[in-house]
């Protein structure tokens, strides 16, 4: 836990218990009402965080199609069959499942949100990408958080230069999750 009391979380099947509780609280504090997930796999930290804010207006959760090869080996057995799937019957959701995912996709598809988690394509190109789509939709003042920090080498690599030169990402000590406050 990083402040305040999230909800309990009991098991998760693509997250650990400590990164989605710190997901939560983040989105406890910071009270996004829009969010784009990068990488939505299933939708089961999706549907865990709509459950939670009840005030949030809308959820844009990218993914490729089935059959996408990814470019780390390690991430192939994680392409969904049917992306969003616990999370789709929230009206607040919208889909948007790509042949290439995040990279066929624009800024203007997905408007301007609050928050975002990249949580896609780890490679180091992918997260690079992706956080670039990430900033450019991102409001001033929001937030982008990154998963898999200490469990992937190119997400970890990619974070530690980008701190090298802002000093503004913030590693929350425990899990694998990184949060940055995004302001011009
Ligand atoms: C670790 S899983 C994400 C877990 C999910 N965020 C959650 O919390 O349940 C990584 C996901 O990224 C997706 N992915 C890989 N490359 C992608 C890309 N270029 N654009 C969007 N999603 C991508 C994979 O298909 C997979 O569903």
């Amino acid at each position: 836990m990083i402040f305040g009391k999230p909800p309990t979380v009991t098991c998760t099947k693509m997250q650990t218990v400590p990164d989605v509780e710190s997901i939560l609280t983040l989105v406890g504090f910071f009270r996004p009402h829009s969010f784009l997930e990068i990488g939505i796999n299933y939708g089961e930290t999706a549907k865990m965080i709509l459950d939670y804010a009840s005030w949030m207006d809308r959820y844009v959760g990218i993914d490729v199609t089935e059959g996408y090869k990814t470019p780390l080996d390690a991430q192939r057995n994680e392409v969904p069959k049917i992306p969003g799937q616990m999370a789709r019957g929230d009206s607040r959701l919208t889909l948007i499942v790509r042949p290439n995912g995040s990279v066929d996709v624009t800024p203007q598809e997905i408007g301007k949100v609050d928050m975002v988690l990249v949580d896609g394509d780890h490679s180091y190109e992918g997260v690079k990408r992706d956080t670039l789509l990430a900033e450019s939709v991102v409001r001033n003042g929001g937030v982008i958080l990154w998963h898999d920090y200490a469990y992937v080498t190119d997400v970890h690599l990619f974070i530690d230069e980008r701190n090298n030169i802002r000093q503004r990402t913030c590693l929350i000590q425990g899990t694998n999750l990184c949060f940055e406050v995004i302001r011009e």
